[in-house]
């Protein structure tokens, strides 16, 4: 069933367990998460962010996640609209029937100017008021997503800052963050703990110094009631990017969110673990393996098929990693 996310992340926190969300854009995702999902018996969030709607239109994206909950009646699924960048992004996820919308104000509208503290308070709690009257879940964000290397966002387009952060933009701080959910009663935050969207994160594997972890644990000693959310966060798998690179594609040398790190934040209140980077590259690596092995080859259904099994690895691994595999 459509459930709210409110309700899979107290679970989640009760078992002490992490729920990765999962961005998707169309058929092949969607039926890799539920394929995954039901094999591991696992609860699923699928999120949409703004770039899917226009993608594939709001009305695809509800019906294809309406087609998830028939085909998979036993699978707990939330739909969760990721980054909404004003109250009316928000309103607009909620009467198309998501369950959970997320409130970004730490940018204004334009997806890239740092907002101040007062806007993202203001917009936050606008948007708990007229989701909890009526049972949708709301996520906010507290601090700028970026690299602590270079303090840049990362992502060339949207979802991230222009211009350099300075260190205490690029980490949440603990007080106002437990000021900043009392302020706004959101149910889920996310936090800025290094991390950037996208393939390229860090030029190094991570260490304390850019992926902040201690960070996560200080924020969930001040707010211990608090769901706490990390985005950026795929492990960008070496093996994905060698893939890639065997079969013609131009990937620089790059590192993610160690899979192992991110099991340490969920020890410390991480729920919410987005990812999106890692379906993308676990597809793209299958489909141009596939197209150089069979030129000859022309019905996207036979590569649009290791695309989805190649995704559904990766889904299948992070239900496992982040103990979510038998909590449906
Ligand atoms: O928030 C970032 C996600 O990776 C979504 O990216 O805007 O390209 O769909 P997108
Ligand atoms: P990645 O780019 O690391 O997959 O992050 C996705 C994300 O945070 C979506 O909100
Ligand atoms: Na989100
Ligand atoms: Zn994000």
């Amino acid at each position: 069933p459509l459930v709210s996310m409110r309700q899979l992340l107290d679970h989640a926190a009760e078992h002490s367990y992490g729920l990765p969300a999962f961005n998707v854009n169309n058929l092949e995702q969607v039926q890799a998460i539920m394929e995954a999902a039901a094999e591991l018996d696992s609860p699923v969030i699928m999120q949409a962010s703004a770039g899917a709607r226009k993608y594939a239109g709001e009305a695809f994206l509800r019906h294809l996640i309406d087609a998830a909950v028939e085909a998979y009646p036993h699978i707990p699924v939330v739909m969760h609209q990721d980054h909404g960048q004003s109250p009316a992004v928000c309103l607009t996820a909620i009467r198309s029937g998501f369950s959970s919308v997320m409130m970004d104000g730490s940018l204004l509208e334009d997806g890239k100017t740092p907002a101040s503290y007062d806007y993202n308070v203001e917009v936050t709690r606008k948007v708990v008021e007229m989701s909890h009257a009526i049972g949708v879940t709301v996520e906010g964000e507290l601090g700028c997503l970026g690299s602590l290397e270079t303090g840049e966002a990362g992502e060339e387009d949207g979802h991230g800052a222009e211009g350099k952060l300075d260190h205490s933009q690029l980490l949440t701080d603990p007080d106002q963050a437990a000021d900043f959910v009392k302020l706004t009663d959101c149910d889920a935050l996310a936090i800025a703990i290094g991390t950037s969207h996208g393939a390229y994160k860090f030029t190094r594997k991570p260490t304390g110094d850019i992926l902040a972890i201690d960070r996560i644990k200080a924020i969930h000693q001040r707010i211990p009631n608090t769901h706490l959310v990390m985005h950026g966060s795929s492990s960008v798998p070496q093996e994905l990017l060698a893939i890639i690179r065997e079969f013609g594609g131009d990937m620089k040398e790059t590192y993610g969110v160690p899979v192992e790190e991110i099991v340490e934040g969920i020890k410390y209140g991480v729920r919410k673990i987005n990812i999106d980077t890692d379906i993308r590259l676990a597809m793209t690596g299958a489909i141009r393996k596939f197209m150089f092995e069979n030129p000859s080859k022309f019905d996207p259904r036979e590569y649009l098929k290791p695309a989805r099994e190649a995704a559904k690895l990766v889904v299948k691994a992070r239900f496992e990693a982040f103990g979510c595999a038998g909590q449906a």
